[in-house]
């Protein structure tokens, strides 16, 4: 069987572009391949955060994809395995300094720090991150990584990562992993329609895949339909990003209903919001049900999780014996 691996980082929220992006595509997987998901903490030390609520976050999120299907024996996080942390830095050392400059998320968060402070401080944290990423996958011989489009970058560097220690060591012992990009619907932000869901944003721009019934039905009301672009008589990118959101959802008797009113030049926006809102609000109801029933068993789930990244540190550890035998690292051995 193969094997798959993915990681999110503990952000706080789960919104329905993570949910429609990866987390619904993960849970797919599970039936076909050996999967490992990670909640990885340590990636989410390399920018500014507070550790209270670095844990808080980090639960949230175990108790939020479990809600979403995934199975407990396929979750761990990151810190409970310190393996990665061995494995990063052996990687780091067939890694190069140029190399490691040219990835664009470093730039683009050295950015983002140095809007708010001009001398804002980069750690080498954020520098080395794509090397860890590179052990999360690596550490687990993983052949496939569902990403989006956004890691491309990550994954092809871990990719020649792999190779190099390969030829370095004179052993085809890591696997080479394969992205795997699975067409998942775009979810664009509901207050702007020209920009992805995403949290950064503001909480304006995201809607919560937990969220309230009350304020995702009102989110989805206001959501922008008409941004004032050039029409050129087609849809505009809000309608159609509703129309997106109901496909998304499963609800091709209603999608269709609507189109048909579309064409017809009959559409009412408020009729389209109204079945969107009611699609939404049928796929994450369950979701928040499950939710609430885990936490109310906290303490049970938190040990499961706990013994699941136990059983998958064993696989970590295995790998890491070799790797320590083949980089030629202290041993009881020599
Ligand atoms: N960098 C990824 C992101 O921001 C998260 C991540 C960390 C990851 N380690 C990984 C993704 C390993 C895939 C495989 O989304």
């Amino acid at each position: 069987m193969k094997t798959v691996l993915s990681c999110i980082q503990p952000t706080g929220d789960l919104h329905l572009g993570n949910y429609f992006g990866a987390v619904q595509n993960w849970v797919r997987l599970q039936d076909e391949y050996k999967c490992f998901y990670g909640v990885v903490d340590y990636h989410s030390m390399t920018m500014p955060y507070n550790p209270v609520q670095l844990r808080e976050n980090t639960w949230k999120m175990v108790f939020y994809l479990l809600a979403c299907g995934i199975k407990p024996e396929n979750l761990f996080i990151q810190s409970l395995v310190p393996e990665h942390i061995e494995l990063s830095w052996i990687l780091g050392c067939t890694t190069s300094y140029g190399e490691l400059t040219r990835m664009t998320q470093f730039k683009d968060k050295t950015e983002q720090l140095r809007e708010t402070d001009k001398d804002a401080f980069v750690s080498l944290g954020l520098f080395a991150y794509p090397v860890l990423q590179a052990a999360d996958i690596l550490i687990y011989h993983a052949d496939y990584v569902p990403v989006g489009k956004d890691q491309e970058q990550h994954l092809e560097l871990s990719r020649n990562i792999a190779q190099r220690f390969n030829h370095q060591f004179g052993k085809e012992y890591f696997a080479h992993p394969e992205p795997l990009f699975t067409e998942t619907p775009k979810i664009l932000s509901p207050a702007d329609p020209n920009k992805k869901m995403s949290k950064s944003l503001g909480e304006k721009h995201y809607i919560n895949l937990f969220g309230e019934e009350t304020r995702v039905r009102k989110q989805i009301k206001s959501a922008v339909t008409d941004t004032g672009e050039p029409s050129n008589g087609g849809m505009s990118a809000g309608v159609k990003s509703l129309f997106d959101l109901l496909r998304a959802c499963n609800s091709m008797d209603a999608h269709d209903a609507l189109m048909a009113d579309y064409s017809a030049g009959a559409l009412k926006y408020s009729d389209l919001k109204e079945s969107v809102a009611n699609a939404v609000v049928g796929l994450i109801n369950p979701f928040r049900e499950r939710f609430e029933a885990l936490q109310a068993d906290k303490k049970s789930v938190k040990n499961q999780i706990q013994d699941a990244s136990g059983e998958i540190r064993k696989r970590a550890q295995q790998t890491l014996r070799e790797v320590r035998e083949i980089t030629g690292l202290g041993s009881l051995k020599g």
